[in-house]
């Protein structure tokens, strides 16, 4: 049957406890709504204070498909603006990066301050009242947490911390394993794009069957160095969890499977063998490990996923494509070699396992191209062992499917019960 966009989706028949329906993954109508509704109406994480290292810093991010820019104003707080002039609607800047102490529109000049204000117009004689306060940056509403910065529309969101709820433990063990417990994001991200939806990308997340299939190749080269690599197990065997945190958001702790350590896990590596030569010279060997990920991958929907020593941020393009950008976190205060170690480690499963999934999410949102088969099945695990506490969460082995019912609740609360939007605009100077 095909799903009538334009009249109120039937949410619940969209999506029920064992499956959804393959337009979720297709209609541009629903797409819109989730731009505005989950990409809008609740916390996006937009990025991370290491990348405003002085007043005057600004990043250019998107919260769905707005242009947005993040800034270190001069009132000293972070703010995310609106890329976008309140004159005529030019995008103010393109740099995906830099430091300036104003932001001056090149169609007719009007000139923002890093906090939203405008300072100043053109000809300002020629308006009757050229401060009013329309005329300054429309604004998100931002809170950081450890470092990390999210973003909202929400009128009246919940606190950030409350929203991350039982992913807060999770996210301060992430960055406990730091010294200091702090990381700094290197500036540019590698970026892919894939011809699918956003929301293949969490149901990939906790998926530990598909690794076993879809990764074979990367298995196969683990095996063959040797390496104690988890992949390719038997998923209904390892003692790996899965774990739904509320919200969307859930963990995979692949730590029960590997003993060893994640060191352990890791194959040669170009450089490989020098860096860890001299770090055993000079280091206990436990070190090396934060030269790998934690072997935790915690997500936090709707689009930030940290997995390995990476913060992969999902930024939908359209309803069938999506764009991946993945920011490399070193480590601060530690010997060089343990950075340098991190690039290598992370271009691995870059390089020979995340065009696997890429391209099977093409090959599934062809497949979700036919109309006459409308059911994508979320079932299992279910009757295999999920174990459910008292707050409603999930803990199950990576073979459950229990993370996709999960967020697919979340998507159903949020598309469901839209909250109301708000543009914030700096006050009006006296
Ligand atoms: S559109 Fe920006 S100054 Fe006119
Ligand atoms: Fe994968």
């Amino acid at each position: 049957m095909v799903f009538p966009t334009t009249d109120s989706p039937n949410f619940d028949w969209l999506i029920q406890s064992d499956r959804v329906h393959r337009c979720l993954y297709t209609d541009p109508a629903l797409f819109e709504l989730e731009m505005e509704r989950i990409f809008g109406g609740t916390w996006n994480y937009l990025g991370h204070d290491s990348e405003l290292p002085q007043p005057g810093s600004f990043v250019r991010r998107t919260l769905g498909r707005r242009p947005i820019l993040l800034t270190w104003g001069r009132d000293g707080q972070i703010h995310g603006l609106f890329n976008r002039c309140t004159h005529r609607g030019t995008l103010l800047v393109t740099a995906d990066r830099g430091c300036s102490q104003r932001l001056t529109c090149p169609y007719h000049g009007w000139c923002f301050d890093l906090d939203g204000h405008l300072h100043t117009l053109p000809v300002a004689e020629s308006y009757a009242n050229p401060h009013k306060a329309s005329f300054h940056l429309g604004q998100l509403r931002v809170e950081t947490y450890r470092g990390l910065i999210f973003g909202t529309l929400a009128a009246d969101p919940p606190k950030l911390a409350n929203w991350l709820g039982a992913a807060l433990p999770w996210l301060d063990e992430h960055l406990n394993r730091h010294p200091k417990g702090t990381i700094r994001l290197l500036d540019s991200p590698v970026r892919l794009e894939f011809a699918g939806n956003w929301k293949l990308l969490w149901d990939n997340a906790a998926d530990g069957i598909h690794a076993t299939f879809a990764h074979r190749s990367y298995n196969q080269l683990g095996h063959q160095a040797k390496t104690k690599t988890v992949l390719a197990r038997n998923p209904a065997s390892t003692p790996m969890v899965s774990q739904t945190l509320g919200h969307g958001h859930c963990v995979v702790d692949q730590r029960p499977g590997i003993p060893g350590g994640p060191w352990s896990t890791m194959r040669q590596l170009p450089t490989c063998e020098e860096l860890e030569g001299s770090l055993r010279a000079q280091y206990p060997p436990e070190l090396l490990d934060l030269a790998t990920g934690n072997m935790v991958n915690l997500s936090l929907f709707p689009n930030l996923i940290l997995v390995g020593n990476q913060l992969m941020v999902i930024e939908p393009l359209a309803v069938d494509r999506t764009r991946i950008n993945l920011y490399l976190a070193v480590a601060t205060d530690v010997p060089e070699e343990i950075n340098l170690l991190r690039l290598r480690v992370d271009e691995d499963f870059v390089s020979f396992g995340t065009p696997d999934d890429l391209a099977i999410f093409e090959r599934i949102q062809e497949g979700l191209g036919i109309p006459e088969e409308e059911w994508l099945d979320i079932s299992r695990g279910e009757q295999a062992g999920d174990r459910q506490d008292d707050w409603g969460r999930v803990t199950g082995s990576i073979a459950s499917e229990a993370p996709i019912r999960a967020y697919w609740q979340e998507w159903k609360r949020l598309m469901r019960e839209p909250v109301p939007l708000k543009v914030r605009r700096a006050v009006v100077r006296d």
